[in-house]
């Protein structure tokens, strides 16, 4: 899978995403993450690439044409129009189950905005899919991006390794993770759950459902009464 990713600072973007897993899949050959400056696409002497809003009001806004033309030139290495995710608090809240759509993709283009965001004819020409990673507002998309091609990454075959991939199945059960523990048995006086010694398979089993709810319950409401409607035979 081809990551593109339109920022005006490439640097952070391939600096975050080169090392630890996403740095070994690129070194593979199994994944690509490549940065396009759209600085290099103003057609301004300083390089500038935003301007005063219409209207007026605080802050800059990106202008379209360098954004639009860095994506057409995306477009023209490719060949083909791949789809455009732009990073904005204005958007639909990322979801792993839009990872598993992301990760369908052969190319994908993701567009980060600084200042005050971008022209709305840009994002109107090329931006499929508007997405936040939550609700709070960072000084710009990169970030975001790193967080999404993160996520998406982990789905592409290959990307992780088998052992690696067997612990991302626990999550899609629809509950939060159980407590892990390693050695040594007893740290400054804590000691283990005794059933994790014990090797009795299924005892340990129910014990990380149950460690599972209890933290669901807790952290997330909203994902514990969706599990418990969707399993009323564990509850009755
Ligand atoms: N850019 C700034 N804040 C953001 C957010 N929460 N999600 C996506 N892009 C952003």
């Amino acid at each position: 899978m081809n990551f593109h990713v339109m920022t005006l600072f490439p640097d952070m973007i391939t600096d975050g995403l080169n090392t630890s897993i996403t740095g070994r899949a690129i070194k593979a050959g199994i994944m690509s993450v490549t940065a396009h400056d759209i600085r290099d696409y103003s057609d301004d002497k300083h390089l500038k690439v935003d301007d005063y809003p219409y209207g007026g009001g605080a802050g800059m806004v990106m202008r379209a044409g360098p954004v639009c033309d860095c994506y057409e030139d995306i477009v023209k290495c490719i060949g083909s129009r791949p789809r455009v995710v732009y990073m904005t608090p204005q958007g639909y809240t990322f979801t792993q189950s839009m990872a598993e759509e992301f990760a369908k993709e052969e190319n994908l283009v993701i567009l980060c905005g600084h200042y005050e965001g971008i022209d709305e004819r840009a994002l109107e020409n090329i931006v499929t899919d508007y997405v936040s990673i939550g609700d709070y507002v960072l000084t710009g998309g990169e970030l975001p991006a790193m967080v999404v091609i993160d996520t998406v990454s982990r789905l592409v075959p290959g990307v992780l390794s088998n052992e690696e991939s067997a612990q991302t199945e626990s999550f899609s059960d629809g509950l939060l993770e159980y407590p892990q523990y390693t050695r040594p048995a007893d740290y400054k006086g804590k000691t283990v759950p005794e059933v994790l010694l014990s090797g009795h398979h299924a005892n340990i089993e129910k014990w990380r459902h149950e460690k599972a709810l209890e933290r669901t319950k807790k952290y997330r409401p909203d994902m514990y009464e969706e599990y418990v409607s969707k399993h009323p035979e564990e509850f009755t």
